[in-house]
């Protein structure tokens, strides 16, 4: 018997079956070949959030929960993080390798050089309320883009791709800033091509009346710090959305207004916002044992903590708390700091929180230092969905040229009516509505 194989005995049948294990894994659709007669259907898997299904082969970023192990293309996040620049990380993400040094100026500039909007987008943007959410503005300009490039649905040329990539990439930091500026009530900066991608972006949400906008260098580092830590993250619930809307080939422009969407929820990029409010609901690092007390009752969850994969210490919150040190020496430390640390201390060290293995992840620290930053809660998914933009097109672009890949399609268990006889409208009584829980 072949060693990378699983024997299955059905013991409905006695039937003995052998299927091949191949990268730890057995392909779901052999399964169907365990059927108690002709008219079964076969055995499906049954695996709600898809909790221990691959969707996909991949080869852009490995995670390992357990060693806290996080790598695009091969690189530890750590080393990408002290060394590179987000636009670095973004062409080898894209390209599968680190950028020459020609290669990088030719991709900063192609990059630089579509962080324009067509002025009728700017024009859509003016229809948002004014208490509009930026990341429901954000959402819905990205999709507009569909609207002004209308080749962008040739997503089997290749050229036609990475020219939507580049706009995409390029013009995400002029949407956010906009709708910022849009919130706030302040005109919109058009981008200065002077700038780095950061320093640009930092420009187009603050810029007053100055002549030329000069950004903090250390904010500036840790902006970029910070879209490097985001820039992608394996499968998770955003990425999975724009590989599901892309194997149907709608547009890049709207697959990623789909993926933002999703990233959008406060168990996933909305976090981050979260985490602010929870760290003002304790109000004080005094606060902190009675919050830990309510959430181990069961009432809410410690919000920037806990992850799907990892299960040892994210090793993005390290270096977003080692970020964080350096923009509180520029703007002062404050008091919503002090009860994060408080808060993840206790809970380090607390059975409850150990034995589900929560730690920090991603958004811990990041909703802080947002905020030290200057930053408004509601802007903190906006600057999520800026650098993971690149993850998201890279995993969209990987999954078009996969052979394998098709219409994400999945099945579902039955557990509603057989066949019933239709009742003509005199004979109908009063709905019980269906039990939602
Ligand atoms: C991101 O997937 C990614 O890679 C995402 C991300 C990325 O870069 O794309 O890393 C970014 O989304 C980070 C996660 C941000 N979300 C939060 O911080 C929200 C709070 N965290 C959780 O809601 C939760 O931890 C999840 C959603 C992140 C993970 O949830 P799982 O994997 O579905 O785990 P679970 O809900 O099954 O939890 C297992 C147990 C449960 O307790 P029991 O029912 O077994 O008693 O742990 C508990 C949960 O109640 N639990 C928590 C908790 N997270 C899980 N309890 C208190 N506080 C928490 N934060």
């Amino acid at each position: 018997m072949p060693l990378d194989t699983l024997t299955i005995t059905d013991n409905r049948t006695g039937q003995i079956y052998t299927l091949p294990i191949e990268n730890g894994t057995i392909r779901a659709i052999d399964l169907r070949k365990i059927k108690t007669g002709h008219d079964d259907f076969g055995l499906m898997t049954y695996d709600p959030a898809f909790t221990n299904t691959a969707s996909c082969r991949s080869a852009i970023t490995y995670i390992d929960g357990d060693k806290g192990i996080l790598r695009y293309r091969g690189y530890p996040i750590e080393v990408l993080a002290e060394h590179c620049t987000y636009l670095e990380v973004a062409y080898l993400l894209l390209f599968g390798e680190l950028p020459t040094q020609s290669e990088l100026k030719t991709w900063v500039f192609e990059i630089t050089h579509h962080t324009m909007l067509h002025e009728t987008t700017k024009k859509f943007m003016e229809g948002f309320r004014d208490f509009a959410h930026p990341m429901a503005m954000l959402v819905s300009t990205v999709a507009a883009l569909s609207t002004v490039y209308p080749d962008a649905k040739n997503v089997h040329d290749p050229d036609t791709r990475l020219l939507q990539i580049k706009r995409l990439i390029g013009k995400m930091p002029s949407i956010a800033a906009m709708s910022y500026r849009h919130m706030v009530g302040f005109p919109y900066v058009y981008p200065d091509n002077d700038l780095t991608y950061t320093e640009n972006f930092m420009n187009m949400l603050w810029k007053m009346v100055e002549p030329k906008y000069v950004a903090n260098p250390v904010i500036a580092r840790a902006l970029d710090i910070l879209f490097v830590l985001h820039a992608d993250h394996e499968q998770n619930c955003s990425t999975n959305t724009m590989r599901a809307v892309g194997s149907a080939q709608a547009d890049p422009y709207l697959a990623t207004a789909s993926a933002a969407s999703a990233l959008s929820g406060p168990l996933h990029g909305g976090a981050n916002e979260e985490v602010l409010r929870m760290l003002d609901e304790i109000g004080s690092k005094n606060n902190v044992p009675a919050y830990i007390k309510k959430i181990k009752e069961g009432k809410g969850k410690l919000m920037g903590f806990g992850h799907r994969v990892y299960k040892n210490y994210d090793p993005r919150a390290k270096i977003i708390k080692w970020a964080a040190d350096q923009v509180f020496e520029v703007t002062g430390r404050n008091a919503r700091l002090e009860i994060a640390l408080e808060l993840e201390r206790i809970a380090l060290e607390d059975d409850y929180f150990v034995q589900r293995k929560l730690y920090p992840n991603v958004d811990f620290y990041s909703g802080i230092m947002y905020q030290a930053m200057g930053f408004k809660p509601e802007m903190f998914t906006v600057l999520f969905a800026i650098p993971r933009t690149v993850g998201w097109l890279t995993q969209w672009q990987e999954m078009i040229v996969d052979p394998e890949q098709k219409i994400a399609r999945p099945r579902q268990i039955w557990i509603g009516h057989d066949t019933r006889e239709f009742v003509p409208m005199e004979k109908r009584g009063k709905t019980e509505a269906v039990l939602q829980k």
